[in-house]
């Protein structure tokens, strides 16, 4: 079985739902309390032994690279004034570890991930949305990478969703539960509640093998006219061993205001450095 080195991050969408942060900011460069959407997601790729992250670009996404490189001005002035570098490290990867495409139109995940065809080649790869910040120890992805060397195939991450919001999400038709592994029968894009064939919902992270490329070839419309990635994996259902992995890990859904604004706090308040006065500040106002 390969092992499972490259990571795609698709990160090309619009992110109208949070305009006007995001008119000329990605919505990946939004901040939890110190540092990037990207640089979470990247720092769990490389726990879970990624050695080459696949940025899906578009217009305006110069930030996210910019963001991984060396600043010379920055640290030149820091280093003049004393500062130590120390908090710039989790921003330096081994040269060569980041390459990026870009998806000239946004015309779905399913056609982002397939952007990135050419760079992910003949080999197993993971999918990650920033934008679904999940914390865990171990990390999300390195949890599904131990699933992996188990089971093969493909692994979605899935949660149980609320059964009136099965429209916002990813949903899989469940077969034979085993411990936290769910086998997946099949996949359906946003159904209505009324059509769901369960509450189990992927989230934003996923193990993939290169055969959904040669799908995506098609480029098929799904749900809302995108090309979409759910209906390219339902395809390998069958031909491949396919799972659904419900992760030990916190989910925070960054997409969208408030699960952006409850990530700030949650994570503010797991660290040493502020959460005194964060909590203190809860206490005041509630
Ligand atoms: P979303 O559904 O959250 O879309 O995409 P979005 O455009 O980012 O945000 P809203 O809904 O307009 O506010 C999920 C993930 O897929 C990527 C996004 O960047 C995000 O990481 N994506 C989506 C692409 O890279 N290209 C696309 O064409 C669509």
């Amino acid at each position: 079985m390969k092992r499972v080195r490259k990571a795609v991050f698709p990160v090309a969408g619009l992110g109208t739902r949070f305009l006007p942060a995001t008119k000329a900011m990605p919505k990946e460069m939004l901040t939890v309390v110190d540092r990037p959407l990207i640089q979470y997601a990247v720092e769990e790729a490389l726990e879970a032994g990624i050695e080459q992250m696949i940025f899906v670009t578009g217009r305006n996404k110069t930030a996210l690279e910019d963001h991984f490189d060396v600043a010379y001005e920055l640290e030149a002035t820091m280093r003049g004034r004393g500062k130590s570098l120390a908090v710039l490290e989790s921003t330096r990867l081994p040269a060569g570890s980041i390459a990026s495409v870009r998806q000239q139109e946004p015309l779905g995940l399913g056609h982002a991930v397939w952007c990135a065809r050419e760079l992910v080649g003949d080999e197993p790869f993971a999918v990650l949305l920033p934008d679904d910040l999940m914390v865990g120890t171990p990390g999300c992805l390195a949890q599904m990478v131990a699933a992996y060397e188990q089971v093969g195939g493909n692994i979605v991450c899935t949660e149980e969703v609320p059964h009136e919001r099965t429209a916002s999400y990813g949903i899989v038709t469940p077969g034979v539960r085993d411990g936290r592994l769910t086998e997946v029968r099949g996949l359906v894009e946003k159904p209505k509640p009324e059509e769901a064939p369960s509450n189990l919902g992927i989230v934003g992270r996923y193990i993939l093998q290169p055969e959904v490329m040669g799908i995506l070839d098609a480029k098929e419309k799904g749900a809302g006219g995108e090309i979409q990635l759910t209906d390219a994996m339902a395809k390998l259902i069958g031909d491949q061993p396919f799972h659904g992995l419900t992760v030990d890990a916190e989910r925070h859904d960054c997409g969208d205001k408030v699960g952006f604004v409850k990530a700030n706090l949650a994570l503010a308040l797991k660290r040493d450095d502020v959460a005194p006065a964060i909590r203190a500040f809860l206490q005041d106002i509630a």
